[in-house]
């Protein structure tokens, strides 16, 4: 850590250690949190309330922020607490609130005063500020945490709630956080989706009320929305332009996000656990943790924000994100369940032809009695299917390594099919009403996580599949179906339910990783169900959608890589749409790539090709995974998307360039303007990823400064006979 940053933690430690430890506010007590560029600005008043006096770009002189309030005109608050860190219910509140309880004596009011703050700096780098805040009645106690991580202005938050009371306290509803922003106008771009069509934007301006985006799907929670979401203050942000916050919560589960345009014209966001079915009963002296919710805040639009959370994502978050990832293949869509030794052992052989790292030997290895041949039987059931591979999994990783590549295996370890051995074995671990019909969702049902020996049991499939086959080099782990029909035979409470299922597949995710810290995991859920951070602890990458049509992936790819880092987007080329393997294969290159073909049916010039791009691929994916990303052009407002990933020295990095608008005459006309170059350095721009046989139309010899490439730009000349375009940029000595 350099001087001026230890001096910034320090100053920092200074102002919050103020005022610090219990003592009666005589003056306002000010706490401002802040990061490299932004501050939140929270502040403890006479009457001990908590506030939030200041969200945005940091002021220099910290004496500054009391003085925020004052030159602001707006309508009363009647309240006073529009505006609260944590906005307790009950008592004088009349907005929506954080925190919703039943105290054991049956009322149903809470005030929260401030008691103390401590600041611990938990890395370089990384500062924690908790605020103990207490209910002047009830024994009751909810500590503030706000984790900031200040060279990528990246906040977490979250809370701790417990409490002496006489008897168990029903939490109604417990935020994560709850932010207060000011601006002129406030639009949401929020995401919805389904299978195959995850990550579809849709921004709107805020009008007064509260608008709500949230899941209440239990598995697969993102199915149909993310908790991922941009607010542009004032005005639309653009990719270079504007003031935008991008939030999301760690959760893997319901999830539930609150934004109330509140009657001073002030946005509130309360968001969380969803509290949807799930009142909590919390015991005296119980802490009840809320997952952390996520948000980094930029003055400098949106690719400023996506870089810094990127870089936070790969620093801080998720599992071994500076490290490498495999390239593979993958069966899915070359064999369905349709396969045995002899198939596999070609593919085997085809992994080492193409020249990636991996076999992924996908759903359909297992189950006896109930076969899993189709999506309606055997899961659950993971013993090897003796027709199908007689010699077992332990064969297979062997022959693997004989064939030189490494053996992955994909799994569904939280489901059940209703024709399977587990559940005749065992229907009480199976979520489902017990005086209601069956409803499937991909003909399956999901396990009670909630129950330790169903937690044990899932342990225990991947635990095995490791002690027998210890070389095994990867996991795909899946989960295709929502939560009907919520009801655990385990738990006594049933508004548990939701919530610890996801605890309960978090216990089993820190023994795997306990176990086998280091082996590579896919997320995948049917698609991109379960994309979160909180999951990408113990994720290596994630499964974006089952749509691969290079044309739909670009745009999807462009929409997660605003909250996600290359490194964890998981990208196949597979048959579909109709674009040649040329498009396919470098619009894959774009995050982790892998196949998903019949190599043996590609044609001589296609497996050239391929080879050689897996080849380029491995000489730029250093730049790929670890580079800054910056979006050159907009698949949404032009013909051409263009995408480039610069090193950090800024001396290299790669342009991938798409025509994705087929009518006729369509094509980059206009130069595309290059960001983040050096402006004084010399640039050489060089086609690669070329088709056997065509050449290139952009001449690699020429010298461009950085000043030019930015002002001027570069022209990768899509057209209809060059649809797919890969740059390689460097510097020129
Ligand atoms: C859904 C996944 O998204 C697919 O990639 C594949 O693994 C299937 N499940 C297998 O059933």
């Amino acid at each position: 850590m350099n001087d001026k940053l230890i001096s910034r933690h320090f100053l920092l430690y200074i102002l919050t250690c103020i005022g610090s430890i219990g003592i009666a506010a005589a003056q306002p007590i000010i706490i401002p949190i802040e990061t490299h560029n932004n501050a939140l600005v929270l502040q403890a008043d006479k009457g001990k309330d908590v506030s939030i006096i200041y969200f945005g770009r940091k002021l220099s002189g910290n004496a500054e922020y009391s003085k925020v309030e004052g030159v602001y005109k707006q309508p009363g608050d009647y309240t006073g607490m529009f505006n609260a860190a944590y906005t307790p219910s009950g008592s004088r509140n009349l907005l929506e609130p954080a925190i919703t309880v039943t105290h054991a004596d049956g009322n149903t009011s809470l005030d929260l005063k401030y008691v103390s703050h401590t600041v611990t700096k938990v890395a370089d780098d990384v500062s924690l500020l908790s605020i103990v805040l207490k209910d002047p009645v009830y024994d009751f106690e909810v500590t503030l945490f706000y984790k900031s991580y200040f060279k990528q202005d990246v906040m977490e938050q979250w809370s701790s709630i417990k409490h002496k009371e006489k008897g168990a306290v029903v939490l109604q509803k417990f935020a994560s956080a709850n932010l207060y922003l000011k601006a002129g106008s406030f639009y949401l771009n929020q995401y919805h989706g389904d299978w195959a069509r995850e990550m579809e934007p849709e921004e709107s301006k805020l009008t007064h009320g509260i608008r709500t985006m949230d899941s209440k799907l239990g598995t697969r929670a993102n199915l149909l929305m993310p908790s991922c979401f941009m607010i542009s203050l004032d005005k639309p942000a653009t990719e270079d332009e504007g003031n935008v916050l991008y939030g999301s919560t760690e959760w893997s589960g319901n999830f539930r996000t609150d934004f109330e345009l509140d009657p001073q014209d002030n946005l509130r966001i309360i968001a969380g656990i969803n509290n949807y079915a799930s009142p909590y009963t919390l015991q005296p002296n119980e802490a009840f943790t809320t997952p952390p919710f996520l948000y980094t805040f930029s003055d400098k639009g949106k690719g400023d924000a996506s870089r810094k959370l990127q870089q936070w994502a790969r620093n801080y978050k998720i599992l071994d994100g500076k490290g490498t990832r495999l390239t593979l293949l993958n069966n899915w869509e070359s064999t369905y369940f349709d396969f045995n030794e002899t198939k596999l052992a070609a593919l085997l052989k085809d992994t080492k032809k193409l020249g990636v790292d991996l076999f992924l030997l996908d759903d359909g290895w297992f189950a006896n009695k109930y076969p899993r041949n189709d999506d309606h039987a055997g899961l659950g059931d993971w013993q090897e299917n003796k027709s199908k591979l007689p010699n077992g999994i332990s064969s297979l990783v062997k022959e693997a390594q004989t064939d030189g590549v490494k053996f992955g295996i994909w799994i569904e370890p939280e489901m059940v099919s209703p024709k399977s051995e587990l559940y005749e074995k065992h229907p009480d671990w199976v979520i489902k009403q017990p005086k209601r019909d069956e409803y499937y969702f991909r003909n399956q049902l999901v396990l009670d996580l909630t129950n330790p020996k169903v937690q044990d049991f899932v342990y225990g499939i991947i635990d095995t599949l490791f002690i027998k086959n210890p070389a095994l080099a990867y996991i795909k782990w899946d989960c295709n179906a929502v939560i009907y029909n919520a009801y655990s035979a385990h738990l006594k409470n049933q508004s548990h339910l939701y919530i610890e299922y996801v605890r309960g597949l978090y216990k089993v995710l820190e023994r795997v990783r306990t176990k086998y810290p280091t082996v590579p995991m896919m997320l995948c859920s049917g698609g991109g169900g379960r994309v979160d951070y909180a999951a990408l602890q113990y994720f290596t990458e994630f499964w974006p959608s089952d749509n691969t049509e290079p044309l739909e992936r670009i745009f999807i790819q462009w929409e997660y890589s605003y909250f996600y880092p290359a490194i964890t987007s998981s990208n196949h080329v597979t048959d579909w749409g109709k674009q040649p393997i040329k498009f396919r294969t470098d619009v894959a290159m774009m995050g982790k790539l892998g196949f998903d073909i019949v190599v043996s049916k590609l044609s001589g010039n296609d497996l050239a090709y391929c080879q050689e791009a897996i080849k380029n691929y491995d000489a730029l994916k250093p730049i790929i995974w670890q580079g800054n990303q910056y979006r050159l052009s907009d698949p949404r407002e032009s013909s051409t998307a263009s995408v480039l990933y610069l090193n950090e020295a800024k001396t290299a990095g790669v342009i991938f360039n798409y025509l994705v608008n087929y009518r006729y005459g369509s094509g980059s006309k206009l130069p595309i303007l290059v960001k983040g170059l050096d402006a004084t350095k010399n640039y050489t721009l060089k086609e690669i990823d070329l088709y056997p046989g065509t050449t290139s139309t952009i001449d690699g010899n020429k010298i461009y400064s950085g000043e030019f490439l930015m002002r001027i730009g570069f022209n990768p000349d899509t057209r209809n006979d060059r649809t797919s375009v890969v740059v390689k940029i460097e510097e020129a000595k």
